[in-house]
């Protein structure tokens, strides 16, 4: 089936953020990256703040302290205890096709400060949610159906994957992006098999094809001598390895 897409064919600038409950509350540096939980505690600020609506989280991250807060409690000797700032979050968030900026104060447990931020240039950066959920749209698209049986292809055999639109001067943009889809019947290497000639552009707040066009239509590159897997290459192109152990990490 065309639904499973592996993270790695997803943009490279997305971020990839786990809530995992893993507890891990103690910092050995205010400079520190957050922990896992102290994810979670984000995670549930913020939902809290906005319940009932949707909202996504494009960023999250450190909101690292003053330079001058940091030397001063440097400075101090280790004896005196003094307690390191406060630990903050930076978030950046999509609310109803609004893009807000967002102080969280973790151990305050509260958000402390929002900007809205004018949302030219499609900022935020793109999340994996959304990226999936656009790379499955062309499956539910009768013309997009329509143009795969069009080549004699297997539509389960599709793959789809977000690009970037590309920016020609425009003053503004939406938040889009545009998909390639690819062959992987056959094939560990679906790159080398673009199905070419189909532009799909998707709305990504309102998941939504914007734009459709199937120009003309060629033939897949054939999946025969794809296989680029070291352990699948006979001599004389596999690794020479004499006797030495292959350990996969
Ligand atoms: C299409 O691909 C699916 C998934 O690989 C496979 O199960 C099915 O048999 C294929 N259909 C045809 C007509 O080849």
């Amino acid at each position: 089936m065309a639904s499973i897409l592996a993270p790695s064919l997803l943009l490279l600038f997305s971020i990839f953020i786990t809530f995992s409950p893993t507890s891990c509350l103690t910092h050995h540096h205010p400079l520190d990256s957050l922990t896992p939980s102290e994810f979670t505690h984000v995670k549930t600020i913020v939902e809290k703040s906005y319940p009932a609506q949707t909202l996504s989280f494009q960023y999250v991250g450190l909101d690292e302290p003053e330079k001058s807060t940091l030397l001063s409690w440097q400075s101090k000797p280790t004896t005196t205890k003094s307690p390191p700032p406060p630990r903050r979050a930076l978030v950046v968030i999509r609310l109803n096709k609004q893009t807000l900026e967002l102080i969280v104060d973790i151990s305050a447990r509260s958000i402390i400060s929002t900007i809205k931020v004018d949302n030219q240039h499609g900022y935020p950066l793109l999340n994996d949610e959304e990226q999936s959920a656009a790379s499955e749209l062309p499956f539910k698209y009768g013309p997009f159906i329509q143009s795969i049986k069009k080549r004699g292809l297997n539509i389960s055999e599709v793959v789809c994957t977000t690009f970037s639109v590309g920016w020609f001067g425009e003053a503004k943009t939406k938040r889009t992006t545009k998909l390639n889809c690819f062959y992987k019947e056959g094939s560990v290497n679906l790159y080398v098999r673009p199905v070419e000639g189909i532009t799909v552009v998707i709305d990504l707040d309102d998941q939504k094809i914007v734009e459709y066009k199937d120009r003309f239509v060629v033939p897949v590159p054939k999946a025969e001598g794809t296989e680029y897997q070291a352990a699948n290459q006979k001599p004389p192109f596999g690794p020479k390895l004499n006797g030495a152990p292959v350990v996969s990490v």
